[in-house]
Parts: C-alpha cells; structure tokens; sequence
C-alpha cells in the first residue's frame, strides 16, 4: 500500500503513479494525520511512503503519525520523497524511524518535482511545472521497478551530511516555521477552503475571514489553495503564483 501525504499535489502524482505501476492501492493520508487517527491498516504488499520533503527531511507531521499509526501485514517500508532539488538526510531519518516501528528499511528514493515552497521561494509557472514533472517519470519508473522486484533502495547521505541537514532542519523550524506572516486579503470571499485543507486544523473561520492560529508546518496548502489567491505570506509570496501539481486533478 502507498501512503501519501501532499499539500499541493507532487507526492500525491507520484503516489497515484506508484499504484498504477504497481496495480497497488494509494492511501490518502491527510484525513487521519487531521483527526489523529492511529486505526488500523493492513497491507500484505510492501508499504511506500509518499511525501514532500520539509527541511531536507520526511515532514514532521509524516513522521509522528507513522510513529503511532497501526500498521500490519508487510514489515518492508519503502519511502519517496518528492522536492525541489534534494531530500537532503531524509534517508538516514526514515532509517531510524523504520528502526523505532519495527519495520524493514527498504531505502528513500528522491523525485524532483516543481518547487512548492511560495513563503521562501520562486515556485514554477504552470509550462515549466509540467516540464518537470515530464522529466520525473524516468525516477519514478526505475523505484517502481526496484519496488516490484523488492530489491533495496540504498539511501545517499553520509554520516557529515546527516548532522548538518539535522541542525538545519532544528534550526529552520524553531526560527522559520510560524505562520505570523500569513494576511489574507478584500478578495476573500470567506468559501472556508484553506481551513479545509489545513493538516493541523490550524486555521479557524472567524467572521468569514481566516485566522491562524500558532500551529503551522508551512505545508504551503493553504496559500496555494485558495481559489481567490487572497492569502499572502508577508512579502515573500507578492507577484508568484500559487502552485499546485499540474498533473493532478
Ligand atoms: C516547508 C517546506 C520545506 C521544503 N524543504 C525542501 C527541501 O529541504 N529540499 C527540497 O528540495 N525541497 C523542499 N521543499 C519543496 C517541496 O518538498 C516540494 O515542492 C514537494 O514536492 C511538495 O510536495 P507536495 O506537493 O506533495 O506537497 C520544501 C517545501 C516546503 C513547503
Ligand atoms: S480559501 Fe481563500 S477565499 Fe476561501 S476562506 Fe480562505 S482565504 Fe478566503
Ligand atoms: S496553516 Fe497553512 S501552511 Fe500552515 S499547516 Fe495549515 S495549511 Fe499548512
């Protein structure tokens, strides 16, 4: 079973294309991260894990619910991280999260998608997102392909490497992850969408209008979903357009 997670998108395609090539079942995740839901689920064929990379590592929010989640059947975990250009020491962490569940590590793969990261940087217009996802399907051919076979997918971090993306990622959420910045403008039309579509049930409709409310992972759901583009995220976000993976629906 593929489990996914995805804001805006990226790691649900490649879930979706995992399963087709695997005629395997994709989960969406988001629902039981959202309502701490920890039930059961079984699988006798390996688990994937699908999920954008946050800070160089599996997303916070990924990694508590996996820790608590009631996994059975197969003990092989496989991960796939999608990101704008490196999964950094996602590997060497989702080694030690295997370890904590019981589970076999499979490896990490990563698959570069279209950068969705609007609050820190530019995100592609909609003709080079697709561009890059085109260019995605050789990776994502060969992991199925190793996935199918059961073969192990050795991960690409060294021991340096992972101590200094570690003390970034501290580092990054401690300083950087707040959602303070976030305004939303006249344009709203007070639709309850972004509230919606908050992993966190961070956001709350106060007089048709949404507010923050001081538990973020900058997941970017919200200020990429928003029908109007009436949210902001201080300056940082003015003048970009809002992402969200074009090849999905
Ligand atoms: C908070 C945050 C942190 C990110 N950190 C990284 C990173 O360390 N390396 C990277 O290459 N991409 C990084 N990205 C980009 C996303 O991982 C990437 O666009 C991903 O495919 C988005 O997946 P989704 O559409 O499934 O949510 C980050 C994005 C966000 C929102
Ligand atoms: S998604 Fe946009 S339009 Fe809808 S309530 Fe939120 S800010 Fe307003
Ligand atoms: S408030 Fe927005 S960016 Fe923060 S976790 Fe919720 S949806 Fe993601």
């Amino acid at each position: 079973m593929i489990l996914y997670f995805s804001a805006t998108g990226n790691s649900k395609y490649v879930a979706e294309r995992l399963a087709a090539e695997l005629a395997d079942e994709a989960t969406d995740i988001f629902t039981l991260i959202r309502n701490e839901d920890f039930s059961e689920l079984n699988s006798e064929r390996p688990w994937v894990v699908a999920a954008p990379t946050y800070a160089w590592q599996l997303p916070r929010i990924v990694r508590d619910w996996l820790r608590r989640a009631k996994l059975t059947g197969s003990k092989q975990f496989y991960f796939t991280l999608t990101c704008g250009n490196s999964i950094g020491s996602a590997g060497r962490h989702a080694k030690r999260l295997c370890e904590e569940m019981g589970m076999q590590y499979m490896g990490c793969a990563q698959i570069i998608m279209p950068e969705n990261y609007v609050a820190m940087f530019p995100v592609p217009e909609e003709a080079e997102a697709r561009r890059i996802v085109a260019k995605a399907e050789p990776d994502i051919l060969s992991l199925a392909e190793r996935i199918r076979r059961e073969e192990p997918k050795p991960g690409h971090c060294g021991a340096l490497g992972g101590v200094l993306y570690s003390a970034v990622n501290r580092f990054f959420f401690h300083f950087f992850v707040k959602d303070r910045k976030f305004t939303v403008s006249a344009a709203c039309f007070s639709c309850g969408k972004c509230a919606d579509v908050c992993p966190l049930k961070n956001i709350e409709m106060k007089s048709g209008r949404p507010v923050w409310n001081g538990n973020c992972t900058h997941c970017m759901a919200c200020i990429c979903g928003c029908p109007a583009a009436a949210i902001e995220y201080g300056r940082a976000s003015v003048g970009k357009p809002r992402y969200r993976c074009p090849a999905v629906k």
